[in-house]
């Protein structure tokens, strides 16, 4: 069992040297935003950017935090969507801050899921050559990954994140009540990336998933409970360690794309449309490289099977076939997955599995395996 939280809100500290910062979790923490902003950062104005979903549920608790304690703040409100990773939205932004007479010493707030996080996070590392920002991530995805660890982007017309820089933001503000305004989907598809921690490195963590997860799904709607703010705190912390050990990914930062290459290859089959979210080609990714590394003898078939079992058994889809509509031919799959970032000098990089808990990185995947395996996965009905 993973040892349950003593204290609410919970810290997670990211340990950056002079660049650390925390990482706060708790339901109802939106209320403290603006004294915690006054107190890391006194007299500094905000410029909060958030989306026009998250607006409309969250936009004004937010103001009014800030208004509280006294800290001036203006907003930009983009549209909802990655088409607003974009540099026509990025230029927006920057204007929009420009235009509010930001300066040096003042702030952005990234009010939103990753989309958010990427641009203002992206913007915020530009704009008077850099700025301070602090993430206020609004989906359990942007809570568990994109809004720790300082990776910011807008997507180029040759891929995704292809424009970005390397910025951590001063603190990370986490209110689990934000996502009940979640729709289900997107929750679940999070979740994916909860259950990625405990797979790659974390076998009591995903045990504990096992028996937790209807109350973490619950949240708010199990009274007493603090399964959800546990499970993000417990991801927080992993992702936070791995980031700690190595902040531009040259090593272990790797193990974090556990299920990314089959799965992105799989995002872009689909166009990076509502077909397939993130998080739910990630189930799929993981749920295959779990089946891989066990007909490489890496692990019992017996355990990759648990680990997908629960992907399943959470709703998350884990074979390719789940994807409704067709698929492209194994041969542009496979384009795609040597496509992917993780190719260095012709081999295929995969993180591969000796069991739940237990990932590594991969360098020299054999391109004709991975494809004999992917024709049998895409065979099966
Ligand atoms: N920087 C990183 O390290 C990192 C890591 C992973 C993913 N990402 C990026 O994150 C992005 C995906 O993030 P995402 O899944 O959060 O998508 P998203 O930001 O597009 O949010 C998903 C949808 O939910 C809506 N929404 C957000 N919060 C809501 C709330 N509380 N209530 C109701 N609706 C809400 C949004 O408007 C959007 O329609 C991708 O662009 C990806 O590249 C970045
Ligand atoms: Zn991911």
């Amino acid at each position: 069992m993973t040892a349950p939280l003593r204290t609410d809100p919970a810290v997670v500290k990211v340990a950056l040297g002079e660049r650390s910062y925390d990482i706060a979790i708790g339901r109802g923490l939106l209320a403290s935003l603006g004294a915690r902003i006054a107190a890391l950062r006194p007299g500094a104005k905000a410029v909060i950017v958030t989306d026009e979903n998250v607006a409309r549920y969250h936009l004004s608790a937010a103001e009014a935090a800030l208004a509280d304690a006294g800290v001036a703040a203006s907003r930009i409100v983009v549209a909802p969507g990655e088409g607003s990773k974009s540099y026509r939205v990025f230029e927006q932004v920057c204007e929009g801050m420009i235009a509010s007479r930001i300066e040096r010493g003042d702030l952005a707030i990234a009010l939103g899921g990753g989309v958010i996080g990427d641009l203002a996070g992206f913007v915020a590392s530009v704009v008077r050559r850099g700025l301070d920002y602090v993430q206020v991530p609004t989906t359990l995805l942007a809570d568990v990954d994109s809004s720790v660890g300082g990776k910011t982007a807008i997507d180029s017309a040759h891929g995704k994140n292809l424009v970005g820089a390397f910025h951590q933001p001063i603190l990370v503000l986490i209110d689990t009540a934000l996502l009940d305004t979640l729709p289900p989907r997107e929750f679940r598809a999070g979740y994916a990336e909860v259950a990625k921690y405990g797979l790659l490195g974390d076998a009591a963590f995903f045990s504990w998933l096992e028996q937790n997860w209807r109350e973490v799904f619950a949240g708010g709607n199990s009274p007493g409970s603090l399964a959800r703010e546990q499970a993000i705190a417990v991801s927080c912390r992993a992702k936070a360690a791995i980031v700690a050990r190595d902040e531009r990914e040259n090593g272990d930062r790797q193990l974090l794309n556990l299920g990314h290459t089959f799965g992105h290859a799989l995002e872009a089959a689909c166009g990076f449309s509502d077909r397939l979210l993130h998080g739910e080609a990630i189930a799929i990714g993981m749920s295959l490289a779990f089946a891989f590394s066990a007909r490489k003898g890496l692990l019992p078939q017996a355990e990759a099977d648990r680990a997908i079992r629960h992907l399943t058994d959470v709703g998350l889809p884990t074979r390719p076939n789940d994807i409704a509509g067709p698929l492209p031919p194994l041969d542009r799959l496979m384009e795609l997955i040597a496509q992917d970032k993780k190719v260095r000098r012709g081999m295929l990089t995969f993180i591969l599995v000796r069991g739940i808990g237990a990932a590594f990185v991969e360098t020299g995947v054999d391109g004709a395996e991975i494809r004999a395996f992917l024709g049998e996965k895409l065979a099966e009905r």
